[in-house]
């Protein structure tokens, strides 16, 4: 790289290229577009229409129906595709509604699939939605058992793959977890079917409003001692290492705005397809500022959306993919 150095002024001037909007967009180095952008959605069992999540203004859980008209928006606006959280009326400690194949998830993916057939369906696969003691495995004791967990994540991404979903998505952060769902799938003919791991998945403040809204909130202790301590970069690098080795089609780091130099290391170290997932609590902390006309939301959004892919991620989960999406297309006819 040349360096710039002061005594180039006034030759150089670097304010020439941001005089106006179309010198500025020639020389834009990270794109934004609707198609790098999947929205995370929820979905009930047994709904008869859509429920607003307080923490959550704009979320909704969704009833199959609702879901299925979602679907279709968001295959009509070009989004990368839709990652299903199911909700089941019951809950055992096994999670057995997780993978039922009339679980909701499945119905869910089923719905989606007829109502927007070129929309990529992703599934969320883990047990914390569908367990009574909301841990993301099943217990030995106080303490998740990692081994025993695996079998069941397996099943459940079988089961998913079953029902449709083109792309699976393990996020209980079990050790080898990856390695489990490939040789279940592949076991079960499902060897095209890509799995983007939660490679670096931190124990974050940031998903509280998730768990209200997939009512999943652990009923003792906290998730610590299996998802990772946000001190830690170079174990995020060894957590992805791992699930590259064992078959990782995608990885990912979550949650976004606090860990942006995780998916920086991550894309440098691996140059691996790189998701990013703006969390609840990323989302729950921009509306409540926005609702108070403290920041202009559109543009925070599409400045934090854009600091993602500057720091490295080709793929961002956000609950606002839609919105977004929206004001891409109309920024686009507008010309900034
Ligand atoms: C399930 C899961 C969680 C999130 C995604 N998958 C919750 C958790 O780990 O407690 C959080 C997503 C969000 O906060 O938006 N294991």
């Amino acid at each position: 790289m040349t360096p710039v150095t002061t005594a180039q002024f006034p030759k150089t001037r670097l304010r020439r290229l941001r005089q106006a909007p179309a010198l500025r967009r020639l020389v834009e180095e990270s794109s934004l577009t609707a198609a790098q952008l999947v929205l995370p959605v929820f979905v009930k069992e047994g709904l008869a229409r859509p429920e607003p999540i307080p923490s959550m203004p704009g979320v909704v859980r969704h009833s199959l129906k609702s879901l299925a008209v979602e679907a279709a928006r968001a295959q009509a606006l070009g989004l990368g595709g839709l990652l299903v959280f199911g909700l089941p009326r019951k809950k055992d400690a096994q999670g057995r509604g997780a993978d039922a194949a009339s679980g909701i998830v499945q119905q869910a993916v089923r719905a989606v699939k007829r109502a927007a057939p070129t929309l990529a369906v992703m599934t969320d696969v883990c047990l914390c939605e569908y367990t009574d003691h909301g841990h993301c495995g099943v217990l030995r004791g106080r303490s998740v058992a990692n081994d025993e967990t695996l079998e069941r994540l397996a099943a459940i991404a079988v089961s998913h793959a079953r029902a449709g979903a083109d792309l699976v998505a393990p996020s209980a952060m079990m050790d080898g977890q990856v390695r489990a769902l490939r040789r279940a799938l592949d076991a079960a003919g499902f060897a095209e079917t890509p799995i983007m791991a939660y490679a670096a998945k931190y124990a974050s403040a940031f998903y509280d409003p998730f768990r209200e809204a997939a009512c999943s909130a652990p009923a003792f202790g906290d998730r610590r001692g299996y998802q990772m301590n946000p001190a830690n970069l170079d174990e995020a690098l060894r957590e992805t290492a791992l699930d590259i080795e064992e078959g990782a089609d995608v990885v990912m780091v979550k949650p976004a705005l606090a860990y942006l130099d995780v998916v920086r290391a991550v894309k440098e170290r691996f140059h691996w397809p790189t998701a990013v997932y703006q969390v609840s609590g990323e989302y729950a902390m921009l509306k409540a500022a926005a609702a108070r006309g403290w920041v202009d939301e559109p543009r925070a959004v599409q400045e934090l959306l854009t600091a993602m892919r500057r720091a490295g991620a080709d793929i961002i989960m956000t609950y606002y993919a839609v919105t977004a999406a929206q004001s891409l297309m109309t920024s686009q006819r507008g010309r900034r």
